[in-house]
Parts: structure tokens; C-alpha cells; sequence
């Protein structure tokens, strides 16, 4: 197959800040001289932010590794894990279509995609918002057939589930993903008859956490997770423990709609633009004090419960919820400058985070530990 650049290409590109210093942060990890080593992630997030990768993004990529132009372009059009033309705005299906899942039906649902998105792959579906492709294996044959949608895989398909997938995609709900046929995982169809104590979960390992993601058709803007860059002395903030993660584990997000439209892409590409700072108007702003930290779009599955921070009432939670704070551990990686940054951007409350310690109190909760304060609300 012929991979090509697109005919129809965008002027430029551009990281997000965000991702420009997720970016620069990985050049980092590669001796001097040897940069043109970050060129696979750095070209990855630029397709995880726009959807596909376009000649500017892989101009902008080589100029940042300062490297030859058609380098770039060699290892863009060589993986086809790099899209190379525009790809739906909900979602980009991959069927797999080897050996296992050909046997097993791979051809049905690629005449559902024929049938619901377009005739041809790599073709947009005529609202724009699908996009298929039949892909290679993708290493699930023993839930075969499958595809790759987003970032996690629906197993164990049918042309009738895989349609019914499809239509609640498009409806604005991100269906759970994993085996589609009741299995827990790759046991035998007729129910497991080794660890038995394991599939007596919910759901498995892989299921779960995707499904406590919650990321399965975002796309990556940067500002998911606190930029962690150790060998530059940024450390992760703590693990938190299972107890935590248990008490965050409903997944009501993922039959949540994405957004209001269902199209995560369009409102990551919105974060190119220069967004107004979420600070209400009438603030005196002194832009130069502080840093501002990394924030979230969205919550990362379930939001905690920020009145547990002593100072933090329902009209600071909202306040800083809108701001992209959702959970402790993003306030227990504040520092000294994080926190000046907050402190003055807090109209009407302004200096409360030092005033009242929220980080040493977040690093508590964080770890899934209660504060004096917490333990009486
Ligand atoms: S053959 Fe389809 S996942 Fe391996």
C-alpha cells in the first residue's frame, strides 16, 4: 500500500503548551547528539492531538530534532500506526483482519464499516465523525475478532454488537471496552476451570483500568497527567493506594457522553486556540507571579472531593474544578511557584492555598489517608 501525504494540508502546526513541554521534556532522555531518538513519541503525540499526522506536523517535529526534513518523513510513512489523512472526529476504527479474527468473522465487520461509515478505508464516514481501516494483528486472536477503537479494544465481536458499538459511539457514549460476548477475558467460552477467583471480578485488569481512565476516544492535549520528568528533577506526585482506587472505581464516565457532541477531538483541537484564563473578569491578574500548573480537561474518572481540603468550600471546589483541579494528587505536586500561581488566580479567595497548607493536606488524601478536618466531614 502506497502511504502518501494527504493532498488537502493544513498551513501550520502547532504543540499545545502543554504538549510542547511533554515534547521538550522527551528530547531530554537522549544524549547530546542523539535527539532524533524522541522522533516516534513526539510525532505520536502530534497525531494523539490533531487525529492524523500532517506534513506540518512532521516538519514542525523535524525541525525540533533538527533533523532532515525527509527523515522524518521516512518514519512517518513507513509505521502505519501514523495516520496519514484526516481520520474521524469521534473515532477511528482499526478492524484486525488476520489469520484468528478473519476465521472467526473480521469480513462482517468490515462490511458493518462498509455499511455505516464508508466503502472504502481511510474514507470519512459523511458526517465526518468515522473513519476504519483493517489493520494487522493486534495481538487479542484469542477474543477474536476484534478492533482497535481509540485506545482500547472490543473483543469477542459480532456484526450485531459491533453495529450496536458503532451506533452508541456515535450517540456520544464511550461503550465499555473488552469482551462483548460476556467473557472475562480470553478463559474458555465455556467458563474458566483455573483461577476461578479471578474472574469472579467485575471486570479484568485491562478492563478496568480503561474503563477508570476513561480515555478511550480522548485524545491527548497534555494536560492529563502532571509532566513527569525525574531526570530533570519534576517527580511524580505518590501513587495512591488501593483503597483509593477503590473508592474511585464506578465508571459512570464511560457510558457518560464524551462531551456535549460526543467529539473529544474537536475539543482537544479547541485547546490549540488561545483559550480567556479561567479567572472571573474584574481580577487584577499579575500574569508574572507563580506558574501555572498543569490542569485536566475533564476529571480523571471520578472527581474527589476537594471540601476535604480545609479552606475549600462548594464555591472554591467550583472554582477550582473550572480551573482544571479535580484531585488531590494534582494539588499535592503544586510547589512553591504552582502554588503563588493559584493563590493569586483565586479571585475572592485569594492567598488560600498557603494560608490554609492545601498541599500538605492533599498529600495526605492523597495517599488515602484523612485529615483531622477530613475525618469529621
Ligand atoms: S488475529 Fe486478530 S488479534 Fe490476532
Amino acid at each position: 500500500m502506497l502511504r502518501r501525504l494527504h493532498p488537502e494540508q493544513p498551513e501550520s502546526f502547532a504543540f499545545t503548551p502543554a504538549n510542547q513541554a511533554w515534547a521538550e521534556a522527551q528530547i531530554t532522555k537522549y544524549p547530546e547528539g542523539r535527539q532524533a531518538s524522541a522522533i516516534i513519541p513526539l510525532l505520536w503525540r502530534a497525531q494523539e492531538q490533531e487525529g492524523w499526522l500532517t506534513r506540518a506536523a512532521i516538519e514542525h517535529v523535524a525541525g525540533m530534532l533538527d533533523m532532515a526534513y525527509i527523515r522524518a518523513l521516512e518514519v512517518a510513512t513507513f509505521y502505519f500506526m501514523f495516520q496519514l489523512q484526516p481520520v474521524g472526529s469521534v473515532a477511528h476504527i482499526q478492524i484486525c483482519g488476520t489469520t484468528s479474527c478473519m476465521i472467526c468473522g473480521a469480513e462482517d465487520l468490515v462490511a458493518v464499516c462498509k455499511e455505516k461509515i464508508a466503502k472504502r478505508p481511510h474514507q470519512l464516514s459523511a458526517d465526518g465523525k468515522f473513519s476504519w481501516e483493517e489493520v494487522e494483528c493486534l495481538g487479542a486472536c484469542a477474543n477474536a475478532p476484534m478492533a482497535q477503537i481509540g485506545k482500547d479494544y472490543y473483543e469477542d465481536l459480532t456484526a450485531e454488537s459491533f453495529s450496536k458499538l458503532l451506533d452508541e459511539i456515535a450517540a456520544g457514549k464511550v461503550p465499555t471496552p473488552g469482551p462483548q460476548n460476556g467473557r472475562f477475558a480470553s478463559e474458555p467460552l465455556g467458563g474458566a476451570t483455573t483461577l476461578k477467583d479471578y474472574t469472579g471480578e467485575a471486570q479484568n485488569g485491562s478492563v478496568a483500568l480503561a474503563t477508570r481512565l476513561g480515555d478511550t476516544l480522548k485524545r491527548i492535549d497534555g494536560s492529563e497527567v502532571p509532566l513527569v520528568t525525574p531526570w530533570q528533577g519534576v517527580e511524580a506526585p505518590k501513587p495512591v493506594d488501593a483503597a483509593t482506587i477503590k473508592k474511585h472505581e464506578p465508571k459512570p464516565a464511560m457510558v457518560a457522553p464524551v462531551d456535549e457532541t460526543g467529539t473529544c477531538r474537536q475539543e482537544a483541537r479547541e485547546t490549540n486556540k488561545a483559550k480567556p484564563e479561567p479567572v472571573a473578569k474584574g481580577a487584577e491578574i499579575d500574569p508574572d507571579i507563580g506558574t501555572k500548573p498543569e490542569m485536566l480537561t475533564v476529571a480523571r474518572g471520578a472527581a474527589d472531593d476537594l471540601k476535604k481540603i480545609k479552606g475549600i468550600g462548594p464555591k472554591l471546589e467550583e472554582m477550582l474544578n473550572k480551573l482544571g483541579v479535580f484531585h488531590f494528587w494534582q494539588i499535592a505536586a503544586w510547589g512553591d511557584e504552582e502554588v503563588a500561581w493559584v493563590d493569586e488566580n483565586l479571585e475572592g479567595f485569594r492567598g488560600r492555598v498557603s494560608r490554609d497548607d492545601w498541599v500538605s493536606q492533599a498529600k495526605i488524601l492523597a495517599e488515602g489517608r484523612e485529615t483531622e478536618f477530613s475525618k469529621q466531614k
